[in-house]
């Protein structure tokens, strides 16, 4: 298997062929999943319910972001700071923030102008439910009041961070939400389709390009779209709960290679999900020519590919010990999740 999965120096025996065994754990995730998506939503309503309801910008931005979702970025925020020994609910402002930028990324996602999708969350997509306008200025919307959470969270989120933390924190997750993380991945993305036209007049014989030089794009356009969103949802939740520099260095390791795995994920329920469980459209990364991992190396090679992963996640965390379990289990979920 071609992976380079990065992982801790003192992990380098353990090798990413690892067994299962390491995958199993008595964590019961769901219940912590739910009792941290209702705290997460609790504050989520709460920065909604601050805005006029009379708006149609207020109400489109209501419609996508209480929609529902998995909400694992923020939950990843949280399970983080415990993990580096602190307080979860300094994580909130943070993870806040995060679900609005990434429920702003999907409104966008679904335009028309992009993948053109109808159905979000198991509901209309913004743009079918409003109008594109709404579903542009909707996305707008949420991305600067994420900012401007950051900047003063005083009112909604006790505790918060210091202000220093909090400009820290504003620098991390605007690196990676912009240009040089998943808009330049979204963009990636889009260009995707000529790309491959491209290498097949350079490779008319063989009808393909290289599959080392597609693997290395498609795991760049990955890391950036759907990995830097994923990785800093993890360090916002350490840099809030005032973590060490040895501890970030492990946990982005782990970050990492959760953020690829989630897309690998990603791009197989795309192949052989449920709509209905997934709660959007399937099958459209064929129906556009998209590279994926199982466009390039087929359904069982990316499940392997992913596993090796979160092998590599998980073991990461050893010297966490149980405070890290939250973070392991979302990782084994990452790998077996049908939604
Ligand atoms: C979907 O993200 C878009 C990707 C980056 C792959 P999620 O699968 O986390 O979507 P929600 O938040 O649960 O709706
Ligand atoms: C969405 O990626 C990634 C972002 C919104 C940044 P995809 O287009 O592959 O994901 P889905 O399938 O629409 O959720
Ligand atoms: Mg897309
Ligand atoms: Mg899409």
């Amino acid at each position: 298997m071609m992976t380079d999965i990065p992982r801790p120096d003192t992990d380098k025996a353990s090798g990413i062929s690892e067994p299962d065994s390491r995958l199993d754990t008595s964590f019961d995730l769901s219940g912590y999943l739910e009792a941290k998506r209702e705290i997460l939503e609790s504050h989520l309503r709460k920065i909604i319910g601050r805005l006029d309801s009379t708006r149609e910008l207020a109400r489109a931005m209501e419609y996508s972001l209480m929609a529902g979702g998995k909400r694992l970025r923020p939950i990843l925020a949280m399970a983080s700071a415990e993990a580096v020994g602190g307080d979860f609910r300094l994580a909130l402002p943070a993870a806040c923030a995060i679900e609005m930028i990434h429920t702003y990324s999907l409104i966008h996602d679904d335009l028309p102008a992009m993948d053109n999708d109808d159905l979000r969350r198991g509901i209309p997509t913004c743009h079918r439910a409003f109008s594109q306008a709404t579903a542009v200025l909707a996305g707008d919307a949420l991305l600067t009041h994420a900012f401007s959470l950051l900047g003063d969270p005083w009112e909604i989120f006790n505790p918060s961070p210091e202000k220093s933390v909090l400009l820290e924190l504003v620098a991390k997750i605007s690196q990676a939400a912009g240009p040089l993380g998943m808009v330049e991945g979204q963009m990636m993305d889009m260009k995707a389709p000529s790309i491959t036209k491209a290498w097949e007049s350079s490779y008319p014989d063989e009808n393909i390009c290289p599959d080392g030089e597609r693997l290395s794009i498609l795991k760049e356009l990955h890391a950036l779209k759907t990995g830097r969103m994923i990785s800093v949802s993890v360090e916002a939740g350490a840099i809030s709960a005032g973590c060490s520099a040895k501890q970030m260095e492990l946990l982005s390791l782990y970050s990492v290679n959760i953020g690829l795995a989630f897309q690998v994920t990603d791009d197989i329920l795309n192949v052989e999900g449920d709509p209905a469980v997934m709660g959007k459209a399937a099958g459209s990364d064929a129906l556009n020519r998209k590279l994926t991992f199982p466009a390039l190396m087929g359904l069982g090679a990316s499940r392997e590919f992913a596993r090796d992963l979160i092998q590599g996640a998980i073991s990461s965390l050893d010297t966490f010990k149980g405070r890290a379990d939250p973070l392991k289990a979302i990782a084994q979920y990452i790998l077996r999740r049908n939604r």
